[in-house]
């Protein structure tokens, strides 16, 4: 070897064991890929109360689908127009509407007490549970959830409540599937659900 084709011998052996390394790497990411859990997971532990008292927890989301939709019963208008959407899908499943659940969760715990959930969850159909508890124990499903909920004070003393309005549509096993989207015939929305049941 002469002294001009010695570095570039360095450099091709250099450039080969990159090339090499890159492929090792690419080959454990793509290995440790498959046997990680998806990221960005939503959901978790909770412990809440319904309108009738009985407590609910992610326990009950195994065995069944969920769609679970968060909220506070003072909402002028988005919770009000979603509930009444879900409540037409539940009727668009007909007897199927039993096998899963309907959730309406607040994350305005202040004012939304079990007596005040059940008298607004009684204008939407009845398989439709309203969740509430304790501020802390609904800023943890929030939390777990993702769910983005901001008190905005109003000029009268009172407040208001930004929230996302997204529907969780969760699998029998608890895992979240998509946002569920009501923006459909309520009859192309039950067919989805029923996939899951
Ligand atoms: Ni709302």
């Amino acid at each position: 070897m002469d002294k001009t084709t010695r570095p570039l011998a360095v450099i091709a052996a250099f450039a080969g064991s990159l090339a090499i390394g890159l492929l090792v790497t690419l080959w454990l990411l793509g290995g440790l890929g498959t046997s990680i859990a998806p990221p960005a997971a939503i959901g978790g532990p909770f412990r809440l109360t319904d309108q009738a008292g009985q407590t609910v927890t992610e326990k009950n989301l195994l065995g069944r689908p969920s769609i679970i939709f968060f909220g506070f019963t003072h909402c002028p208008d988005v919770c009000p127009t979603a509930l009444f959407e879900m409540s037409e899908v539940l009727r668009a499943m007909g007897p199927d509407a039993d096998k899963l659940n309907a959730y309406f969760v607040s994350v305005d715990p202040e004012r939304d007490t079990q007596a005040a959930m059940k008298d607004y969850i009684s204008s939407f159909d009845p398989r439709l549970k309203g969740l509430t508890g304790s501020p802390d124990d609904i800023a943890k499903m929030i939390s777990a959830y993702r769910v983005y909920a901001k008190k905005i004070p109003l000029k009268d003393g009172d407040y208001t409540m930004d929230h996302t309005a997204l529907i969780y549509l969760m699998d029998a096993k608890g895992h979240f599937v998509r946002p569920f989207n009501l923006k459909r015939t309520p009859e192309e929305a039950a067919a989805e659900l029923k996939r899951y049941l």
